[in-house]
C-alpha cells in the first residue's frame, strides 16, 4: 500500500520544475517567497482558499505547535506557520515530497518555523499529546483504516486541541472515474462518506464540533480562472497526468459523486 502511494505521488525533480517555472516567469531564486509557490504546493480542492478555511478552523496562536499530516510538499504547513506564527511539523509517506518540502522551506527562509519528516497517518512518529492542534488536508482518501488514522490523530493532540480534516468525501455510492488526483486506480483509493469519519472520530474519543461543505468552492476552483494566475500549477508537482486527474475530479464534483468537506473535532 505504502509503495503504491509513493509511486502515485513521488517523482524526481519537483523543486527544479517549480523553481524553473518561477524563474521563467521573471522571479529570481532569491525573490521566491512562500506565496509564490502557492499554485503548486497546495494540493487540495480550492488551493489557498481551502487552506484558509482550515487555518480559520484551527484558531492557532503564536505559541502553538501544529502537526500537518500528509503534508505533501508543505504549502499548507508554511501558510499555517506564516499566518499564525505557530511552529509546524509536517509528516508524509512520500519521500520525494518530504525532500521537496524541506528544500522549498529552506529556499523561502522558513526552516526555523516549519519542519518535515517521513511518517504515516496510521503510525504517527510522535509521542502522545505532542501537538496543540492537528490538520490533515486531502489525505484520508489514501487511508483504508480510518479508525486507526483517527486514533493516531487523537493520540498526538493535547486535550481540547483541534483536529481539522479537509478531505474529499463520497456523496453517493457510485463508481468514480480514474485516475483521480489521489490515486491512479480504484484499487488503492478509499474515499468515504462523512459519517464514516464521524464514527471513527467518536470511537477515537474526538468530539465533533461542526462540518463545512465546500462544494461551491470546488465548482469555482475547477471552472473559474483565478483572479491572479500563478506561473506554477499542480502540473509542476505531478507532471502532465495532472490534467486528466483534475478533469476527472471536476466531473465527479459536478455529478455530485464527491464533495470536499472540512470536519472539525476537539480532542478530549
Ligand atoms: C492530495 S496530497 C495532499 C497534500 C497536502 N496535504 C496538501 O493539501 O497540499 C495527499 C498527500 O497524502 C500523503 N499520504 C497518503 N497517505 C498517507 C498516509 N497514510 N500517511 C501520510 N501521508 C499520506 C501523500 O503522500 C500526499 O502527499
Amino acid at each position: 500500500m505504502t509503495e503504491s502511494i509513493e509511486k502515485h505521488y513521488g517523482t524526481a525533480g519537483i523543486v527544479s520544475r517549480i523553481v524553473q517555472a518561477l524563474e521563467e516567469a521573471g522571479l529570481d531564486r532569491s525573490s521566491i517567497d512562500a506565496d509564490s509557490l502557492s499554485g503548486a504546493d497546495e494540493f487540495h480542492i480550492g488551493g489557498r482558499e481551502g487552506t484558509e478555511h482550515v487555518a480559520t478552523a484551527l484558531e492557532l496562536r503564536e505559541s502553538d505547535y501544529l502537526l500537518d499530516v500528509g503534508c505533501g510538499i508543505g504549502g499548507p504547513a508554511r501558510y499555517f506557520a506564516q499566518s499564525s506564527g505557530a511552529a509546524v511539523t509536517g509528516i508524509d509517506l512520500t519521500p520525494e515530497f518530504i525532500e521537496a518540502a524541506l528544500e522549498l522551506t529552506d529556499l523561502v527562509g522558513m526552516a526555523q518555523m516549519v519542519d518535515f519528516k517521513i511518517g504515516s497517518a496510521t503510525d504517527i512518529p510522535f509521542l502522545d499529546e505532542t501537538f496543540d492542534a492537528v490538520a490533515m488536508l486531502h489525505v484520508g482518501m489514501n487511508v483504508e483504516d480510518k479508525e486507526q488514522m483517527m486514533k493516531e490523530l487523537a493520540r498526538v493532540c493535547r486535550p481540547h486541541g483541534k483536529v481539522v480534516i479537509y478531505d474529499v468525501t463520497i456523496a453517493t455510492e457510485s463508481d468514480l472515474p480514474y485516475p483521480m488526483p489521489w490515486s491512479t486506480t480504484s484499487e488503492h483509493s478509499f474515499p468515504e462518506a462523512v459519517e464514516k469519519y464521524e464514527e471513527a472520530a467518536a470511537d477515537a474519543g474526538l468530539r465533533h464540533l461542526y462540518n463545512s461543505d465546500h462544494h461551491d468552492l470546488a465548482m469555482r476552483f475547477f471552472h473559474e480562472a483565478p483572479a491572479a494566475p500563478s506561473p506554477v500549477s499542480l502540473g509542476h508537482l505531478m507532471g502532465p497526468r495532472m490534467l486528466e486527474m483534475r478533469d476527472n475530479a471536476a466531473r465527479a464534483v459536478e455529478q455530485g459523486l464527491i464533495r470536499p468537506v472540512m470536519m472539525v473535532f476537539e480532542s478530549s
